[in-house]
């Protein structure tokens, strides 16, 4: 039942901000079913439903396989981010160009890896009303033409379809592999040393940095976290059971803000086997995020890194297991939100995160100079705002009237 509200909650949230739904348009195409997989996977789907203006060009699965199978993630999301316009363009605007020219920006530009005009698509009508599509950066081809629209929803989303995908330079470029992240020092950054150096020192380390080639999603408590009365005496702990929290609190999945926002099972951990679940949930509310473990929960402060497939966020709270906290722990983590009558300022147990106060002085973190290559503008925002409000701001840009054109690519590239 509790699981049945949560999906209602989430699922009429979503629909709160915005009226699409990408997965579902393309879901009614097979010719489409690779591109609309990549778009779930890299997380892409949630960022083009919660924007409220856009077109997304696709590619079919002949013309999207020939790029996607021999890329990692990661480039893949960066080409998939370049087919996703944030202006509103359907057969009929696109075949009236003004001056038979224009550029549109595309989400690969708000992604911080994309310098100059390499997050632009360039929109030129060609000869016999073809309309051909290219990367905006001067010396490229306009190599892939219009195919058809595949939706529209006048002037929120539309869907077209275009025949081969527009390359930008170095879009194809791999990113530095994961083994050259030093996961510690970007932790460490952002205001987690506590953690980061008690993952160095059960060599925990060495176990994430080995899963960040594949999958890998760290909820790293910041500093604060491990103070005030709240806070088990972890001294008091076993090494095994400290290694079970410490592995509680990370998982072998990419898990990117979108992702978590409609992510409604249980998430395994680390810590998680076959005799002990040790798993998560996750609420949404507005622009935030909580994770919950049954003794309590904690708000995502910040994203520290989204790179696909790794994404790391900093928490206000250490997620108390209930596997090793349930029954009675020293200081007594409150079961579920029981909510203390008395408004005593200073028990601030962190389970009561649901509260719209802050759990825990907002943290005096510089705020995570965000390492993260990707989405930087959205990490810029959640800066801005972390001080107040712990919540992750996930979308700032839900707000903004942007347009996404899906272009499916189709025709055969090469
Ligand atoms: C979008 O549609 C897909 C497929 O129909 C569905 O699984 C998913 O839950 C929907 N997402 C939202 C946010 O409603
Ligand atoms: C179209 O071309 C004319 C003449 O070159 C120019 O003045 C005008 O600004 C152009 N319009 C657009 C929208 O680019
Ligand atoms: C788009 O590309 C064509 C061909 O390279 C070029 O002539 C045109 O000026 C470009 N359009 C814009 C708006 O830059
Ligand atoms: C576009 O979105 C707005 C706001 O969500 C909604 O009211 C409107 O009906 C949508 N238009 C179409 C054609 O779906
Ligand atoms: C990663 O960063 C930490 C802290 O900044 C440093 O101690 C460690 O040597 C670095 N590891 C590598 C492999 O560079």
């Amino acid at each position: 039942m509790a699981q049945l509200l949560r999906f209602l909650l989430v699922t009429a949230l979503a629909a709160a901000v915005s009226g699409h739904n990408i997965t579902d348009i393309l879901g009614g195409s097979p010719d489409y079913r690779e591109f609309n997989d990549f778009l779930s996977q890299t997380g892409l789907a949630d960022e083009i439903n919660t924007r409220q203006t856009i077109t997304v060009l696709v590619l079919n699965n002949a013309a999207f396989s020939a790029v996607a199978a021999k890329h990692p993630l990661s480039v893949v999301k960066n080409l998939l981010s370049l087919h996703i316009l944030l202006d509103y363009f359907d057969n009929t605007k696109l075949h009236q160009i003004t001056n038979g020219t224009t550029l549109s920006t595309t989400l690969y530009q708000t992604t911080g890896n994309a310098n100059g005009n390499v997050g632009s698509v360039n929109i030129t009508d060609l000869k016999g009303g073809k309309v051909g599509f290219g990367s905006a950066a001067p010396g490229s081809k306009l190599d892939s033409t219009y195919v058809k629209s595949v939706k529209q929803m006048p002037y929120n989303i539309s869907v077209v379809e275009i025949s081969g995908p527009i390359m930008a330079p170095g879009i194809l470029a791999a990113p530095p592999p994961s083994a050259d992240l030093n996961i510690t020092a970007l932790m460490e950054k952002a205001g987690c040393k506590r953690f980061a150096t008690l993952l160095a020192s059960n060599g925990l380390i060495k176990t994430f940095q080995s899963a960040a080639d594949k999958a890998l999603t760290i909820f790293a408590p910041n500093d604060e976290a491990f103070k005030g009365p709240a806070v088990p005496d972890l001294t008091k702990l076993t090494n095994a059971e400290l290694l079970s929290l410490l592995q509680y609190h990370a998982t072998a999945k990419y898990l990117p803000v979108g992702s978590l926002k409609t992510t409604k099972d249980p998430i395994n951990t680390f810590a998680s086997n076959a005799a002990s679940k040790f798993q998560l949930t996750v609420s949404s509310s507005g622009d935030s995020l909580t994770l919950h473990t049954g003794v309590d929960s904690s708000r995502l402060a910040n994203t520290i890194l989204d790179s696909t497939p790794i994404s790391i966020y900093s928490l206000d709270s250490l997620l108390l297991p209930s596997e090793l906290f349930a029954k009675s722990p020293s200081p007594a983590p409150a079961p579920e939100p029981v909510l203390p009558p008395s408004p005593s300022p200073a028990s601030t147990t962190p389970s009561q995160a649901p509260s719209p106060l802050p759990a825990s002085p907002p943290s005096p973190l510089p705020d995570a100079p965000s390492a993260s290559p990707s989405e930087a503008p959205s990490s810029a925002a959640e800066r801005s705002t972390s001080g107040k409000s712990h919540g992750v701001h996930v979308k700032p840009s839900a707000l903004l009237a942007l347009t996404v054109t899906a272009f499916v690519i189709s025709a055969t590239f090469l």
